[in-house]
């Protein structure tokens, strides 16, 4: 079977699956003290610059992990509608860090300084819990993509408010290769305090990587990880995934393929009668309304999921292992149906 349903519908890239092999053969010392796990924050660092790398099962223990580190009890993060940790993580961020989610209306699913801007009036009123954090996924939850203007003005804002930057970055890599810099440029050098670093989504097995800029946020990083259950003893399975993804490009190879296969749906469906193509095709998601008698037939063939029952708003998700093959076929079937 083949979908569009997830990214994380793919299996593990071969190179990956050689790295995991690479750190099988011996013994190693473990909670990340280990030859892998150094190799991969040194690659890091080359990458980054000065960055404390720790290593995740998931994204949603990598963004409780985050904000845990960025807030005490009575504070809040300021989020888009969309996000997944206001979403998709089941409450998570809410049940085991005690701040509060203040979600803001986002059509493209970016926040923007005037959009957070009245959140500002609660700060020092003590009967409101306090903006502390901007969460922002990049690429969004609806395939757009944060310019680096866009990243750059949202810092500043946080910043001039003592606020700290989060970036879930589940799909970082996705969202770099569209945009066309390094992933340096498009992170750190824009203010982000604190990040994830998606794996999962670009042909990892399994981990994220947390990655601190700020250093105020790394002092407590490690008991964090520690208490939010996501420090690993055999980390350097985590970790040594990391260098074969960071190792001669593989993150970008992979993303900007699944990113060109969601141009090239986009291209072979857009023009098709009765397809409204919904949200900005940034990097590797396309948005859609088709009719309805179309939906159930097409992802019978390739499965996929609605994104809004109300609309029948439908997501189209691109990998790193989409073929050009399988997207002709698709765009075909939704022809024929039509
Ligand atoms: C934007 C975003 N953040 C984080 C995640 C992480 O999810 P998981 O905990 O399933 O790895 C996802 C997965 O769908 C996502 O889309």
């Amino acid at each position: 079977m083949k979908s569009f349903a997830s990214d994380n519908y793919s299996g593990i890239h071969p190179e990956v699956f050689e790295a995991i092999q690479r750190a099988n053969n011996q013994h190693q010392i473990s909670y990340g003290d280990d030859f892998f796990t150094q190799e991969a924050n040194r690659i890091f660092e080359e990458i980054f610059g000065k960055v404390e790398v720790l290593y995740t099962f998931n994204g949603t223990g990598a963004n409780v992990t985050c904000l845990k580190c960025c807030t005490l009890p009575f504070q809040a993060v300021v989020c888009s509608e969309f996000a997944h940790i206001l979403a998709d993580e089941c409450g998570a961020p809410t049940q085991s860090i005690g701040c509060s989610l203040l979600p803001l209306k986002t059509p493209n699913g970016k926040l923007t300084p005037e959009l957070i801007k009245p959140l500002l009036n609660r700060i020092g009123n003590v009967h409101n819990t306090q903006p502390k954090v901007i969460s922002i996924s990049q690429s969004t939850e609806l395939g757009t993509v944060y310019s680096l203007n866009e990243l750059k003005t949202l810092c500043d804002f946080a910043h001039a408010n003592n606020m700290y930057v989060h970036l879930d970055g589940a799909r970082i890599s996705n969202a770099v290769a569209s945009l066309g810099v390094s992933l340096k440029e498009a992170t750190v050098e824009c203010g982000i305090d604190i990040m994830s670093f998606g794996g999962t989504k670009n042909g990892l097995m399994i981990g994220e990587a947390i990655l601190i800029f700020n250093d105020e946020l790394k002092v407590n990083a490690p008991y964090f990880h520690k208490q939010t259950a996501q420090l690993f003893s055999k980390n350097r399975f985590i970790a040594t995934q990391f260098t074969a993804l960071l190792t001669n490009d593989l993150w970008h190879r992979m993303a900007n393929h699944a990113n060109k296969m969601a141009q090239l749906l986009y291209t072979k469906v857009s023009q098709l009668p009765g397809v409204h193509v919904t949200r900005s095709v940034d990097a590797n998601a396309v948005f859609v309304i088709i009719p309805v008698h179309t939906i159930q037939p097409l992802r019978s063939k390739y499965p996929f999921y609605e994104w809004d029952a109300e609309t029948h708003e439908q997501r189209w998700m691109c990998s790193y292992d989409t073929t050009e093959e399988e997207v002709n076929s698709f765009a075909n079937a939704l022809k024929e149906l039509l």
